[in-house]
């Protein structure tokens, strides 16, 4: 690539986890990147990077998203929440912890994603039906196979927010 089609790099300014940060990047970067690479986020994981799998999932404004699909441009300003702001090791948040309480992970990937996802549709919707959190974890992608674990998971966090 020459140097005259090369896309200037921008500076953008992010709220992530509750903290502003600054980062240097091309404003078409998938917002993924920015994560894992410049802010060492992992807990939104690679996956497809198509949009289609959902294993990175972070939250955007109190709405579940594609990380891998959202450019860095359209994420200043915004408020972006990763696995890594919702809970720690010693202080899982609920959907975290019905997660290890239903054993829902196999190999695990897909797991932060659909935390991510559940966690988004209950706190708009604390008391979901089966049916809503099917319809919502649709399209987040389990090879493993343990969905109806996950199902279970989110219908316990749901039960204990009650
Ligand atoms: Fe983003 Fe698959 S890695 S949806």
């Amino acid at each position: 690539m020459s140097e005259q089609a090369r896309v200037p790099e921008k500076t953008v300014t992010l709220r992530v986890n509750g903290q502003t940060t600054t980062v240097c990047a091309m404003a078409d970067t998938p917002l993924l990147l920015v994560l894992r690479n410049d802010l060492q986020l992992n807990g939104p994981k690679y996956g497809c990077g198509l949009g289609e799998c959902g294993a990175c999932t972070v939250i955007i404004d109190g709405v579940a998203a594609r990380a891998c699909v959202f450019p860095l441009s359209g994420a200043e300003g915004r408020e972006i929440t990763t696995l890594e702001g919702i809970g720690t090791r010693e202080h899982p948040h609920p959907v975290q912890q019905a997660f290890i309480d239903e054993q829902a992970a196999q190999c695990g990937y897909c797991m932060n994603g659909m935390i991510m996802t559940a966690k988004a549709l209950l706190d708009r919707n604390p008391h979901p039906s089966e049916a809503q959190i099917r319809n919502e974890l649709s399209a987040n992608l389990c090879r493993c196979g343990t969905h109806i674990e996950i199902l279970r998971a989110v219908l316990r966090a749901a039960r204990q927010t009650s």
